[in-house]
């Protein structure tokens, strides 16, 4: 049985995981925390052992074991470094993806590595921990595979600076089992002899977890949500009830190695130990910055030299982020040679506040001035994750007066310029497999106002555009939203009355665009008005209908006449994903083989039909609070890939894969109709395997909640 190459850069998951209070004290139990560290094991002042971010996500780790196809029997936990993100929360839900990186070859009778790397979200939206695996795999080397790195690091010759000594009970195997490492080497006596063994042996997640709490105890003593990475490599077994020490050289503020040994055979148990952590300072900063920030993450703001995009650039600045200030500082009707001083004030206004940022003069207007804005994001950052399309001006005429010189200007920076800067961002976005766009609408595009009709073609344009590129990034983890700004600036200040203008702060705005901007937030293709803290969200609705004849004759405009309040009926208006989901009830209309399906089992049911049919099926008022995405993989002739996501009492689907479903559902054409049409109960759909659930399985029982058809 040969390692499976092919499964280098698969996504394994999204693996999701309910835990509480309860779990997080059997874990630190497990690894030997008692009285002496009750922050860890009362739930009254609870605190997460850092490690338990990998006994968290262990069924990640054994799905990797199983789609590498590695010789089970060989497999031993090699490596493990673990970078975090976030504290972790006591409580929640946990969703890690990720995939094989790498498989190397040490050679004919060597074994083989396999290297995988996860990331994990809370159900608050927090990146907590992103877990780096090596699997040995002894059974599987010499097929001629790239041998892989081999870098060893020296442990400091001279006496440790601090050693902690601990002695797990004879039993801690059956204790620390329960956290969810069920292998029977640590369990079973046969097995463990079968295996080559005198007994069963320490977990060595569990060795894993003592020495994460000896550093924390010895660097940074009772602050375990300082710690942002940890490694070790494990090099040998250890018998439960024997006593172990782990040496920590502390290296330089904030990192440290360390190793631990069999303290009485004095082999090294585990080695290669890095911790780092971070400075108090740090730690009161990230604080500071609240759930939400950008380190390590770079945006471009157009306009961002005044209004609306100054406000951007610096709240994005202040959590994190390393922004390009891009402006040309022209006219409020764009005419003029341009001035550096709007940008360049920013970038000191941010660089004030500790931030990085670097000013941009190029006009949004031109396919080469967006492409130099994004070139000088990625040659003073190396990369772009956030895209916020702002820039603006305004030349308001009604249409009688709207010459084309003002048609045009008005078009070339919103529209165009969206285009201009959107189409290389994404490029890059696409390669890093990860963006967030911002489009800048407007009530005028959304509803209309008189005298723009330039403006809101190009606000209402802009939706378009976004409607396809969500369509386009999707499966690149890039999401596009639009905002409909409402705030006092100076394309406002002679519009709105002067005491409404003292209210419409671009603070008020800024915090909805901000959030669209970070990681936690998924969604997609939507559109929000925001001003004065008043936030709702818009999008274009599509009645239901009415069929006039049978689809062979054309209709006369008599017809059409008498059936004037039907085409106009709004009653359960509803929303669609994209235009194939929308010509659904007409296609369904007059389909012949909906006709044939009515014969057929499914009471006229067929899979794309209940896809299309779906969002009409959906009960509002059995989804308050929930926020889910479940994923359809419906094998067979009819079967395809739908998504549907179910947040905010809204319900929405679309065809294809979603990058981060919270489960996903497989099952064949012929018995998906069966189960939705009643015919097929789920419990025995499940049970006789008809019926496969991947990810989140409690989330899956809202499906009969929330849809009935
Ligand atoms: P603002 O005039 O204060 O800021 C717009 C900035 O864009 C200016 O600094 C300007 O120099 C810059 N700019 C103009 N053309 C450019 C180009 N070709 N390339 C690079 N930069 C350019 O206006 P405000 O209100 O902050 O507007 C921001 C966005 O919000 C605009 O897209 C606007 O249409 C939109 N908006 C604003 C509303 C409001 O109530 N303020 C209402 C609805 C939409």
């Amino acid at each position: 049985m040969a390692l499976n190459l092919d499964a280098i850069g698969k996504k394994i998951g999204p693996v999701s995981k309910d835990y509480t209070w309860r779990d997080v004290v059997l874990y630190a139990l497990g690894v030997g925390a008692g009285f002496d560290e009750l922050e860890y094991c009362y739930e009254q002042k609870l605190k997460v052992i850092p490690s338990f971010s990998i006994a968290s996500v262990f069924e990640f780790l054994a799905e990797v074991a199983v789609s590498s196809n590695a010789d089970l029997s060989g497999i031993l936990h090699g490596e493990q470094d673990i970078i975090f993100h976030n504290p972790i929360p006591v409580e929640g839900t946990i969703t890690t993806q990720g995939a094989i990186t790498h498989i190397y070859d040490k050679g004919e009778g060597k074994g083989a590595l396999v290297v995988a790397e996860a990331d994990t979200y809370h159900s608050n939206g927090q990146k907590l921990f992103t877990n780096i695996f090596t699997l040995f795999c002894r059974k599987d080397g010499g097929f001629g595979g790239d041998p892989g790195p081999t870098e060893d690091l020296e442990m400091p010759d001279h006496p440790p600076d601090f050693e902690e000594e601990a002695v797990s009970s004879p039993d801690q195997p059956l204790l620390y089992r329960l956290s969810g490492d069920v292998f029977q080497l640590h369990v079973d006596p046969d097995f463990a002899r079968a295996s080559g063994f005198e007994k069963p042996i320490m977990h060595g997640l569990c060795t894993h977890g003592y020495a994460c709490r000896a550093v924390i105890k010895h660097l940074f003593p009772g602050e375990p949500e300082r710690m942002t990475r940890f490694r070790v490599r494990f090099s040998r077994p250890l018998y439960p009830g024997v006593p172990f020490t782990t040496q920590i050289w502390k290296v330089e503020e904030g990192r440290a190695l360390f190793r631990t040994i069999n303290a009485q055979s004095g082999e090294v148990v585990m080695d290669q130990g890095i911790v780092e952590w971070m400075s108090p300072e740090e730690m009161e900063r990230r604080k500071r910055l609240g759930s939400i920030h950008f380190d390590g993450q770079v945006a471009i703001v157009t306009g961002a030299g005044a209004g609306l995009g100054r406000v951007y650039a610096l709240d994005l600045a202040r959590r994190g982020a390393k922004v390009v200030v891009n402006d040309l500082g022209g006219a409020r009707d764009g005419s003029g040679e341009g001035s550096k001083a709007p940008a360049d004030r920013v970038v000191e206004e941010i660089r004030a506040l500790g931030g990085e940022a670097v000013a941009n003069y190029d006009s949004v207007a031109t396919p080469e001035g967006g492409q130099a804005i994004v070139d000088a994001a990625i040659e003073a950052f190396g990369r772009v994750d956030i895209l916020i399309n702002n820039a603006g001006i305004l030349r308001d005429k009604t249409l009688a007066k709207m010459e084309p010189e003002n048609w045009d200007a008005v078009i070339d920076v919103h529209l165009k310029g969206a285009y201009n800067v959107t189409r290389p961002a994404f490029l890059k976005m696409r390669e890093q497999g990860y963006g967030r766009i911002i489009l800048t609408s407007s009530a005028a595009g959304l509803y209309g106002n008189f005298g723009q009709t330039n403006y809101s073609a190009a606000k209402m344009g802009l939706v378009g555009f976004m409607n396809t590129v969500k369509l386009e990034g999707e499966k690149h983890n890039i999401k596009v939203n639009t905002v409909a700004p409402m705030a006092a600036t100076r394309l406002t200040e002679d519009v709105l009355p002067p005491d409404l203008f003292e209210k419409l702060k671009p603070e008020f705005v800024a915090p909805l665009v901000i959030y669209l901007c970070s990681s936690g937030c998924e969604d997609n293709g939507m559109i929000f008005n925001a001003g004065m803290g008043y936030f709702n969200r818009a999008a274009i609705l599509t009645g239901p209908g009415t069929v006039i004849g049978d689809g062979t004759k054309a209709p006369t405009l008599e017809d059409i006449h008498r059936n004037w309040d039907a085409i106009n009926d709004m009653t359960d208006a509803q929303e669609f994903p994209n235009a194939t989901a929308a010509f659904g009830p007409m296609l369904d209309a007059f389909s012949p083989k909906k006709e044939a399906a009515a014969q057929d089992s499914g009471g006229g049911l067929s899979v794309r039909g209940i896809f299309e049919r779906i969002c009409e099926a959906f009960q509002p008022d059995k989804a308050a609070g929930v926020d889910v995405v479940f994923q359809f993989d419906i094998s067979g002739p009819e079967g395809g890939q739908w998504h549907v996501k179910v947040k905010d009492g809204g319900c929405q689907v679309s065809e294809g894969t979603h990058g981060s479903p919270t489960t996903t559902i497989k099952m064949a054409d012929e018995d998906f109709v069966k189960l939705i049409a009643g015919e097929l109960n789920a419990m025995s759909a499940f049970t006789g395997g008809k019926l496969k659930i991947e990810g989140d399985l409690m989330k899956s029982q809202l499906i009969e909640k929330l849809f009935k058809f």
